[in-house]
């Protein structure tokens, strides 16, 4: 096989067996992740879990809800060491073809407002402000504003 295939990502549904990479990546790139038990409920829920994996190996994931016409992404993954070279872009055009799939007429995600990385994708994508939910996370001093975007699919 090519380096040029090797690299390309593939999506697939999330098992439980995965939890301990998913866990892995989630508790090296944020400062309070979800835990494993946030993870196994979305599973049971039924929620959208579905992981990216580039030569066998998962890379990054995320979770996605839809009800009632509109999608909320709860969490969207990429390891640190497969950042900054597309693949974040990437899983997020894979989440929203699967809420259009899915009937969902818009997008909503919660965002950290120091998460100028996120934000920046989220705007580049063409997400816009939606409101502001004060004080929505933790942080090491308190708490932190969220920014809730969305996205008319
Ligand atoms: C946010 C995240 C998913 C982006 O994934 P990624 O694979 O690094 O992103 P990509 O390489 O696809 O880059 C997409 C865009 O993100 C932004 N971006 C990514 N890395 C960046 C950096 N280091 N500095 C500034 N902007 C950056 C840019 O807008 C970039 O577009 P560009 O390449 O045209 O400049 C990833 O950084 C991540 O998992 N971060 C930790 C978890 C997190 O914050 N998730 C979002 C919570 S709402």
């Amino acid at each position: 096989m090519s380096a040029l295939a090797d690299s390309v990502p593939r999506m697939r549904p999330m098992k439980k067996t995965d939890l301990a990479r998913v866990m892995a990546i989630e508790t090296a790139i944020y400062t309070h992740p979800w835990t494993r038990g946030n993870f196994v409920d979305s599973l049971k829920a039924g929620y959208t879990c579905h992981v990216m994996q580039v030569s066998g190996k998962v890379i990054g994931y995320g979770v996605m809800t839809v009800a009632a016409n509109e999608a909320h992404l709860l969490n969207l993954s990429i390891a640190g060491e497969w950042q900054r070279q597309g693949y974040g872009r990437s899983l997020l055009l894979y989440f929203i073809d699967t809420a259009r799939r899915a009937g969902a007429l818009q997008m909503l995600l919660e965002v950290r407002l120091s998460n100028f990385i996120g934000r920046s994708l989220y705007f580049s994508m063409g997400f816009y402000s939606v409101a502001i939910r004060p004080g929505y996370y933790p942080t090491q001093q308190g708490r932190e504003d969220a920014i809730i975007m969305g996205l008319n699919l």
